[in-house]
């Protein structure tokens, strides 16, 4: 699965270079839609009335709006209608006051299976910390993710969530590619805008970070990775474990519009382009499901920040085995020998990886089809 949808992002990544993705991609696309259809497929939905039931539900809209309310204190902002991020167009007109039950008390359907690329550029080894921007600009986001087990259907306690995304201006730190900002090597020893934080007692983990800016061939998005029963080391890393879910936030294309439009974004001059138009977005909202982060404003406008929160819902018993590009020591950043990120994005041999994607059930289908083609 893991590489199934790997051979996606793939497709995605290299369409520019190569044209338009191969019917593989298509075949692959039926045999998820397959997948997402098989009656035995449990997602977070099935979640929402137990969760309910048991409280959690009016717990979280307690907390989170405490947690607005604490930023807000934070900032020096006076207390004032709480507004989702869609009434943003509304602003200066007068805002629908809406239940805060629907405003704090939304339940996403993360995607569980077939899980989202770690994409190319997953640095592992990374710090145990809550506050990710270390001067970084942007509109900041306070993000709440809060974990739950869908067979229990119960908030996750002491996992690890790691986050990270792109900056304001649409480049991966900590990472030197060809398309990530300006290529130049000291950029490894970078790691703002990337960590990981334990879940609390109701599944919680706590990041500062910023709105993702966007790239080429990708709308705005953040990625995401759960480790269960990680230890915790002396020097704030984590270690050992298993990871139970590989995924992607996005947000709502209302509010990428007025993100883009403020400076430092304004100034991102790469390609942009639209959740519509992101074949992963499409694939993590499908049959029921979003990943789309909800959002609360925190003041009147985007440069006072904005508070987030999603669900993401994991099987405690899958384990996926995604690919660092790099990872962080005490040092600064080091390639991962023999990662198959390696020199993404593979210009010298036509942006395929040099030993082709191992596993990719569409890379075995090609092949076939080649030798086919050299036997006739
Ligand atoms: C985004 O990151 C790159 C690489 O570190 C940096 O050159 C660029 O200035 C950053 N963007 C902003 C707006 O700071
Ligand atoms: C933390 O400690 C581990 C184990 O000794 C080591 O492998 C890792 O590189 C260290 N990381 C940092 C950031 O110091």
């Amino acid at each position: 699965m893991v590489q199934f949808t790997k051979a996606v992002t793939f497709a995605v990544l290299a369409a520019g270079a190569l044209g338009h993705p191969g019917g593989n991609v298509r075949d692959e696309f039926e045999k998820r839609e397959q997948h997402l259809n098989n009656p035995k497929r449990r997602t977070l939905a099935d979640c929402h009335s137990a969760l309910e039931r048991r409280g959690h539900q009016d717990l979280m809209v307690e907390r989170r709006k405490a947690r607005v309310n604490d930023i807000r204190a934070r900032k020096g902002l006076e207390p004032r209608p709480y507004l989702r991020a869609r009434d943003l167009a509304t602003i200066g007109l007068t805002p629908v006051e809406q239940p805060e039950s629907e405003i704090f008390g939304r339940q996403s359907n993360c995607i569980l299976d077939p899980e989202q690329t770690e994409g190319p550029y997953w640095v592992t080894g990374e710090l145990v910390r809550s506050d990710l921007l270390d001067g970084e600009p942007g509109v900041t986001i306070d993000l709440d993710i809060n974990v739950i087990d869908v067979n229990s259907c119960s908030p996750v306690e002491g996992v690890y969530a790691e986050l990270w995304g792109a900056n304001s201006t649409g480049v991966y730190t900590g990472v030197v590619a060809s398309g990530n900002g300006d290529g130049s090597a000291s950029e490894i020893n970078n790691n703002r805008l990337r960590g990981i934080q334990p879940t609390d007692a109701e599944g919680t983990a706590t990041f500062k970070s910023v709105v993702p800016g966007h790239y080429v061939g990708r709308t705005n998005h953040l990625h995401t990775i759960i480790h269960n029963d990680a230890t915790m080391l002396p020097n704030n890393t984590i270690q050992g474990g298993k990871i139970t879910h590989v995924g992607q936030f996005y947000f709502e294309q209302s509010l990428l519009q007025q993100v883009e439009d403020i400076s430092p974004y304004s100034t991102n001059d790469q390609e942009w382009m639209q959740n519509s138009a992101d074949m992963l977005y499409q694939q993590s909202s499908s049959n029921g499901d979003s990943a789309i982060v909800e959002i609360v404003l925190v003041g009147d406008t985007l440069a006072d920040g904005v508070y987030g929160y999603i669900d993401v819902g994991i099987n405690p018993s899958a384990s996926y085995s995604p690919q660092p590009v790099n990872m962080w020591t005490d040092d600064g950043g080091i390639p991962v020998p023999g990662s198959m990120w390696q020199g993404y994005p593979w210009e010298e041999s036509g942006g395929m990886p040099p030993g082709g994607f191992p596993g990719w059930p569409g890379a075995k289908r090609a092949e076939a089809k080649r030798e086919q083609k050299l036997e006739a």
